[in-house]
């Protein structure tokens, strides 16, 4: 990159070096030119000499008193310029010469023409300009003989030589203080817009300066910027055959080095004393099961809450166990949370306050003052502990989730150069609803931490910058998604999260004809019953009573269905401590059992509730196992258990019926979607599964199994990756600037 004083020093140079050659040129040149007019002029001197004593000079030699020559010629000699004057005679001898003729001078060397004639002679190293001119009286031809002196010359020459080469340094000398004193103040003009320039490319252009700037501002920095701006825009990553090593090779490539910290309140194992010893758990989390593939391709270090009765026993002094157990790959730090801060952070403010507030399941947020102040707590603790954890000043921090909303902001204070990458997993909701949060500022500038911040959905981002644009003076940006507050830039990006490809849970599993045999014959169902499955935790969101209630409107619309089709729902308490769980629990429990009072018979239930935790390779079984998954949330950021099922599924049957308020909705189109409100909606979607050809089955699922495998979970890391690498070069090009910046001003 040139800039314009980098152009005008370099122009200035170049007329130096032309000044030089011309100096060079000239020198031997100005010699001939000064030799030519000194000479002609000596030459005029003599012929004036001639002139003025020709007259006496002949009548001396006509009286024949050649002594009165004497005093003629040595009051010619007198001029300092003629050395030496003398006549030669006819005979060729010299007479009367004056004091300073050359003893080596002779008339032998005089040409003897008709008229005047000059040559050269050199006596002790001097040159020495000979004019003959002839006097012819009465039959003799003398000649008057001048002699200069030419050393003069060569003394003028010289010093034209000299008083050139000083016009020529004099004339240097000008120019480049001129030039000096242009680049001292084009680079003034130059920084200071450079400086407009990056505070407005770290303000989105909120400084007071930037519309000065614009105009300022030097082509090539213009250009640097724009060809950052270029780089913001997504790319394309639907060539890539995303894979952990696609990702492995991603990380090493973009960012070479980079350290993986992944903060997150759910950790990935946990470790519980049960009667027969230590178990390990792997959680009901969609957001375990999303993230552990990638932590297991990257390596890394994943902070969460240790919430296991045997946590402690099995972490080492630091906190850290390195997992998965069977096989470790990274590390586990496991920070601690007394009962009572649990109640007020995860409990109170997580999940009585932000869990609905996001979610539109109609269930009233609570917001507590002792629960805030919790949940500060717990983020200034977590923040310290990925500070205590990076190995490094400028590490990837992946931020996970609604417990921590302000840790962006808590890590950034602690750690300026790390890339920050936060994940919203759950919905974001519009400015009206997220406006009765007492603490939306707080939380909105907590998350404006982050380097980059994701939702599932445009539609989460979209909600998500009204928000902003409704609560803090911030400067948005849609064009490059972005929102800058205070001078930091966030990306706010959709990426929707998915499951690793091929699904872990998947190896070992049985064939599904063994599968659909094995979970009948277990449940107690006949061989040839449909089975329905709803597998998750059990929350309110997921839309578990209305799916029950499908069940019934269904039974009540199309008897023939009963002892030939059984509803399966599988779910995991959690936040059980929390009224709105337990009563979602015991309303569950009532209503499958009015469901079986009204359609079961002595052999038949329809509606079989278990409510118990499932490792991932039990889940797998009953997906293979099903005829159909139904997946009816209210409302869900994405809903990873509807691509889980559509993973499972290799033999490409079975129906999935999803509800339209999942993220997923938006890539499984060929699920049957439903509006989960709607019982006779749903119901007719469940029957519309059960009498559902083999052949459409297989067709809409090759489809929805090419979509996840395409747009797995490494996908969706690896396009979080790419955008935090492209920021990492945007941040160390405007380091360099500011650097730069500095030190021309302090050299300036
Ligand atoms: O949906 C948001 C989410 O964080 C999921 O990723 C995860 O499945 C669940 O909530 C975690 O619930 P908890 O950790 O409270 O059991």
């Amino acid at each position: 990159m040139k800039s314009l004083p980098m152009r005008i020093a370099k122009w200035s140079l170049l007329a130096l070096a032309v000044v030089a050659v011309l100096g060079l040129a000239i020198a031997p040149f100005s010699r001939s030119l000064i030799e030519q007019w000194s000479r002609s002029d000596v030459v005029a001197r003599s012929r004036l000499v001639y002139n003025s004593i020709q007259y006496p000079v002949v009548r001396a030699i006509a009286d024949g008193q050649l002594n009165r020559l004497d005093s003629i010629f040595e009051g010619v000699a007198l001029d300092e310029r003629i050395l030496a004057v003398g006549l030669c005679n006819d005979a060729g001898e010299l007479v009367k010469p004056t004091r300073l003729m050359p003893k080596t001078f002779s008339c032998e060397k005089v040409a003897r023409s008709e008229s005047e004639s000059f040559s050269s002679i050199i006596n002790d190293g001097r040159r020495i300009l000979v004019g003959a001119f002839p006097i012819v009286e009465r039959n003799h031809r003398d000649y008057l003989i001048v002699l200069h002196d030419l050393s003069f010359i060569d003394a003028r020459s010289g010093e034209v030589q000299a008083f050139v080469v000083a016009a020529l340094v004099a004339i240097t000398v000008v120019i480049a203080g001129i030039a000096a004193i242009f680049v001292v103040l084009m680079l003034r003009g130059w920084m200071r817009s450079l400086r407009f320039a990056v505070e407005e490319a770290r303000s989105g252009g909120q400084t007071s300066a930037a519309p000065r700037a614009k105009t300022l501002v030097d082509n090539q920095i213009q250009k640097l910027l724009h060809d950052i701006e270029i780089d913001r825009m997504p790319i394309s990553t639907g060539q890539v055959d995303w894979s952990p090593k696609a990702l492995q090779e991603l990380l090493h490539n973009l960012l070479p080095g980079a350290e993986v910290l992944i903060l997150s309140n759910r950790e990935p194992y946990i470790h519980n004393r049960e009667s027969t010893g230590i178990a390990v758990q792997t959680p009901a989390s969609g957001l375990v099961s999303a993230l552990e593939p990638v932590i297991r391709a990257c390596g890394g270090t994943w902070i969460a809450h240790g919430s296991g009765n045997a946590d402690r026993e099995t972490v080492d002094a630091d906190d850290r166990i390195a997992v998965p157990p069977d096989e470790p790959a990274y590390t586990l730090r496991r920070v601690w949370i007394t009962d009572e801060e649990q109640d007020g952070y995860y409990y109170g403010l997580a999940n009585e306050g932000l869990w609905p507030l996001c979610h539109i399941a109609f269930v009233r947020p609570q917001f507590r003052e002792a629960d805030w102040q919790a949940y500060e707590a717990i983020n200034e603790r977590f923040a310290e502990a990925v500070a205590q954890e990076a190995r490094t000043e400028d590490p990837i921090v992946l931020v996970q989730d609604y417990h921590f909303a302000l840790a962006p902001r808590l890590i950034r204070q602690r750690l300026p150069k790390a890339t920050i990458i936060t994940f919203w997993h759950i919905p974001w909701p519009n400015a009206e609803t997220f406006g009765i949060c007492p603490w939306k500022e707080k939380i909105i500038d907590g998350l404006l931490g982050s380097t980059i911040l994701g939702f599932h959905t445009q539609f989460h981002c979209n909600n998500f910058f009204e928000t902003v644009d409704r609560f803090v003076e911030s400067r948005i940006d849609r064009e490059h998604a972005t929102v800058t507050v205070g001078g930091h830039e966030t990306m706010v990006r959709p990426y929707p999260i998915s499951i690793e490809w091929p699904p872990k849970a998947l190896a070992g599993q049985p064939s599904v004809e063994a599968c659909h045999v094995e979970v009948r014959r277990s449940l107690g169902l006949p061989a040839d019953v449909k089975l329905a499955v709803g597998i998750e935790r059990f929350d309110y969101t997921k839309g578990v009573l209305d799916r029950m209630r499908a069940v019934d409107t269904l039974l009540t619309r199309e008897p023939q269905w009963k002892e030939k089709f059984v509803f399966l729902q599988v779910a995991a308490p959690t936040r059980s401590k929390l009224a709105t769980y337990q009563s979602l629990q015991s309303e569950a429990v009532a209503l499958a059992d009015e469901i079986n009072a009204r359609h079961g018979s002595a052999t038949w239930r329809p509606v079989e509730l278990i409510i118990r935790h499932h490792e991932s390779a039990e889940v797998f079984k009953l997906f293979r196992a099903a005829d159909i998954c139904i997946v009816s949330s209210l409302h869900d950021g994405m809903n990873l258990v509807a691509k889980e099922f559509v993973s499972s599924r290799d033999d490409e049957a079975g129906v999935l019926v999803l509800s339209s308020f999942t993220g997923a909705s938006r890539e499984l189109s060929e699920a049957l979607i439903v509006n989960p409100y709607d019982a006779e909606d749903m119901a007719s979607a469940v029957g519309i599964a059960l009498r559902m050809p083999d052949q459409e089955q297989r067709e809409r699922m090759r489809l929805m199994r090419q979509q996840v495998r395409e747009s797995n979970v490494y996908r969706w890391a690896g396009r979080m990756l790419i955008d935090a690498a492209r920021s990492r070069q945007r941040r160390h090009i405007l380091d360099i600037a500011e650097q730069n910046q500095r030190q021309d001003f302090e050299g300036a």
